[in-house]
């Protein structure tokens, strides 16, 4: 008979192997492919960790700018493709249209076999940031941007068509380091899905649309959006503190604080959070970081909780004039290589992912005639 589980979420129970990222076991407490994620953030630009997620090794110099080549090649947009963008509302969440943007480009480029892995993987990575940005600046500015820019990186990239200009060297520096901080974390509930959605021996596309289902809810990648909205409302770290104490007293969940497998600090946090610093100094900021540092002050004090992840993301993307609902598109941008290269992974050693479920329902009983009923 199965094991039934004591924990409800699967808390605690190992589901499958990885090679791709270990959390909360080595060095600060992440690695991808055996290296620390602070390591990578200090030393490597964002496409360097894409390909060793996706291919396996870091790159030499010659095959990053190959690589880097090869993407910039492929981030145009189909007609098709564009023509659906066009039809999204405005006030449609931008998560929907990069779920329906992902399916899309599915019907008009199919996988056909999974020889073509590679190639899906990549268009995936060069585009999402074009799908993102020409759907909103058409919805909301009416511009069709231009989404073959020669701009070097992916952040640049993406900064570049949401503001009509090339970004700072200090604005792609962070876009660097927070698409390395998303790219890879292990079966957290997206990725869990893409693989469930592999194991069936789907295509690329299906297991990446039901991955940006999974990463859009509050409790998941949509966690950097809800905290943003929390701390714009606090007027000054004084209000800050006053607000979070009633919010906990009510017990209210915070958004961008605590964490499934973490126990002590998300090492991702002290990371962005140095970045944060820097734009706040930047753009002479008194408000937005000084809050941002109570509410975590707050948060240790009363609930012994830490910052995830996504805490520091919500003012250091506000400082980058990022609007609010792009941040959790802005995850998919880079957790896409930590999907594409799970489903690979799954798919090198298959077996169909279906657990069994504790049955709690009625014992065996007869069906009434519907007119005795
Ligand atoms: N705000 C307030 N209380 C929180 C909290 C938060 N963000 N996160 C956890 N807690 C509390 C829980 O209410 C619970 O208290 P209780 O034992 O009195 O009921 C306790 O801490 C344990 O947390 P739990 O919800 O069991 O942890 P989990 O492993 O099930 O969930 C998260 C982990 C990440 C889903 C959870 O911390 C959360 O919802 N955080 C906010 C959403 C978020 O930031 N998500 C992004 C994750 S990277």
């Amino acid at each position: 008979m199965a094991k039934v589980l004591s924990g409800a979420g699967l808390r605690g129970q190992v589901a499958g192997k990885t090679a791709l990222s270990s959390v909360g076991q080595s060095g600060s407490g992440l690695t991808y492919r055996g290296y620390d994620v602070k390591d990578l953030a200090d030393k490597c630009q964002f496409e360097e960790v894409a390909y060793l997620i996706l291919k396996g090794h870091l790159p030499t110099q010659a095959e990053l700018t190959s690589y880097k080549t090869i993407l910039k090649g492929m981030r145009g947009l189909p007609t098709a493709l564009k023509e659906v963008l066009e039809r999204i509302p405005a006030d449609a969440h931008p998560m929907d249209v990069l779920r329906t943007g992902c399916s899309m480009l599915g019907n008009l480029e199919m996988e056909a076999d999974f020889t073509q892995q590679d190639h899906a993987s990549d268009r995936m990575l060069a585009c999402f940031p074009s799908i993102i940005c020409y759907w909103y600046r058409f919805s909301h500015d009416g511009v069709r941007v231009d989404v073959e820019t020669d701009d070097d990186s992916i952040g640049a990239h993406f900064l570049h068509m949401l503001h009509g200009q090339k970004p700072s060297e200090l604005h792609e520096q962070v876009m660097h380091v927070s698409l390395i901080l998303y790219a890879e974390h292990e079966f957290n509930a997206s990725t869990f899905t893409a693989r469930v959605c592999a194991s069936t021996l789907s295509d690329m596309h299906s297991c990446i649309t039901g991955a940006i289902g999974s990463l859009r809810g509050p409790l998941h990648g949509g966690a950097n959006e809800a905290a943003m909205e929390m701390i714009q409302g606090f007027t000054s770290a004084d209000h800050a503190e006053q607000e979070m104490l009633g919010k906990l007293e009510r017990k209210e969940k915070i958004m961008g604080f605590g964490h499934a497998i973490y126990s002590e600090s998300d090492p991702r946090n002290e990371i962005i959070k140095t970045w944060s610093e820097k734009l706040s100094n930047e753009i002479g900021d008194t408000v937005l970081y000084p809050v941002s540092v109570r509410c975590e002050e707050v948060m240790k004090r009363e609930k012994g909780l830490f910052c995830n992840a996504d805490f520091f993301h919500a003012s250091a993307y506000n400082f980058m004039k990022i609007p609010t609902k792009l941040f959790t598109p802005i995850f998919v941008m880079s957790r896409l290589t930590g999907w594409a290269a799970h489903v690979m992974e799954q798919r090198a050693d298959n077996r169909i992912i279906r657990p069994s479920a504790d049955y709690t329902g009625e014992e065996l009983r007869s069906v009434v005639p519907i007119e005795k009923r």
